[in-house]
């Protein structure tokens, strides 16, 4: 059956909804490299949005998952624990950048910030939580609400939940400085909620849907005096940002803070759902017994899958690596932006390899491009390249090349991607 008549099927089965970005209907998958059901090859650039950093079906993931499944499929935690659950509980509390951690796991990205602001409210016994502009939090009412860009997350599904405020993240390259934003932080505080009625502060080290915008060190910290100050819980969602991708296993590590709380999903398991909520221990121990679960929660199979990509990580040093593919991605854009005979190219941007750079009406400009962007993620479609949009004007292209891609696939899906950029 073609794409296009699987497409078809789909659009007649499926609500609008739920958006696919491209038409290609998978048919097998190895690392870095995808064919469709028509037999045609992609270079992934997009590794299942940050899910695959470990690569598609990595050999060792492929192992443990089969060896869980010969032993037991389920049993739920709640009912009959296991101890591969506990032990990767016990090798991220080791691995967060926090001193005596707990970690509860859960299915998917939402579900972790849920409980993570769940455990908040509860240790604070106060109900407000405060995000940023652009970021993304999720899809889950909870999560809507926390997510910081309207269209299309948000409009129609109202109303929010309420006790949620969002203040501007800084962006200099568009005027917002860290300043401004510990401004709005300070006027939030005296005109709609106090600092002690505020259970917890949310942000992504680097905003992932809001378009690979960093969170600047200095700002971090901040935030972290201000959560002290105040006794509010510092969230950091890693969800997109987590295990290896941006050259170390959690990009807070850069801002030498220690967060009350840690979210993950993602990378995580490696295409199997998994997330989890790491916290202070003494945060997370706050509900009571039967306060936090789900049935599927740390299933045991995603819990084997997560086991072999810490491993993979290890041994195979995604985090040099992620920084090495990072260097080169940027050196490239800077290369192909130099020459000028291209589409323009604003900001290059990235830490490790989670690099992004900005389309702009024109050269030298700061001017958003979302257009040229739709262009160029489809151009390079057609020349067999899956590359992704995002950001608070859907102007930026995010690279997310499996951290295991080998050099001849890296530099063929650069190939592509300026040969694509040439073209539109
Ligand atoms: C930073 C961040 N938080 C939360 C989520 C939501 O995760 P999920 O889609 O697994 O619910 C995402 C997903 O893209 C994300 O990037």
């Amino acid at each position: 059956m073609s794409n296009a008549e699987l497409m078809e099927r789909r659009n007649a089965a499926l609500p609008r909804g739920v958006a696919s970005l491209t038409s290609v209907f998978v048919a097998k998958a190895e690392n870095s490299e995808l064919w469709d059901v028509e037999g045609k090859r992609y270079v992934d650039f997009a590794a299942g949005i940050a899910v695959c950093n470990t690569g598609h079906r990595h050999p060792k993931i492929m192992a443990a998952t089969a060896q869980q499944s010969e032993a037991f499929v389920h049993t739920a935690f709640q009912i009959n624990p296991y101890e591969t659950y506990v032990s990767l509980a016990e090798r991220l509390n080791q691995l967060a950048p926090i001193s005596k951690a707990k970690t509860i796991f859960l299915n998917s990205g939402a579900e972790a910030v849920e409980n993570a602001v769940k455990i908040a409210r509860h240790c604070t016994q106060r109900s407000s939580i405060i995000a940023f502009t652009g970021a993304f939090h999720g899809r889950s009412m909870l999560t809507m609400g926390l997510t910081g860009k309207a269209v299309p997350y948000k409009a129609g599904f109202g109303p929010m939940p309420a006790g949620i405020y969002h203040v501007p993240f800084p962006l200099e390259q568009y005027g917002v400085t860290i300043e401004d934003s510990l401004k709005a932080l300070e006027a939030l505080f005296k005109a709609d909620v106090p600092a002690s009625q505020v259970a917890a502060i949310i942000i992504e080290p680097v905003q992932g849907e809001g378009g690979f915008q960093i969170a600047p060190k200095a700002f971090i910290q901040a935030l972290r005096s201000l959560c002290d100050q105040h006794g509010i819980i510092l969230i950091c969602d890693e969800i997109q940002t987590g295990f290896a991708r941006t050259g170390k296993i959690f990009a807070t590590e850069y801002a030498d803070i220690e967060p009350d709380i840690l979210v993950v999903a993602k990378s995580l398991a490696g295409g199997y759902p998994l997330a989890g909520v790491i916290g202070k221990a003494e945060v997370m121990d706050s509900p009571d017994p039967g306060g936090l679960g789900t049935t599927y929660g740390g299933n045991p199979v995603s819990c084997a899958a997560a086991h072999a990509v810490l491993d993979i990580i290890e041994d195979e040093q995604l985090c040099e690596r992620s920084n090495r593919i990072g260097k080169q991605m940027k050196t490239r854009l800077e290369k192909i932006k130099a020459t000028g005979n291209t589409t323009p190219i604003g900001e290059i941007r990235g830490l490790g390899a989670m690099v992004a750079f900005d389309l702009v009406k024109v050269a030298g400009g700061n001017t958003p491009d979302p257009d040229r962007a739709k262009k160029l993620t489809s151009q390079a479609l057609k020349n067999g390249l899956i590359l992704l949009s995002c950001g608070i004007y859907g102007n930026t292209i995010r690279l997310l090349a499996p951290l295991t891609i080998p050099d001849n696939h890296l530099a063929e899906g650069l190939d592509i991607l300026e040969r694509s950029l040439a073209e539109c």
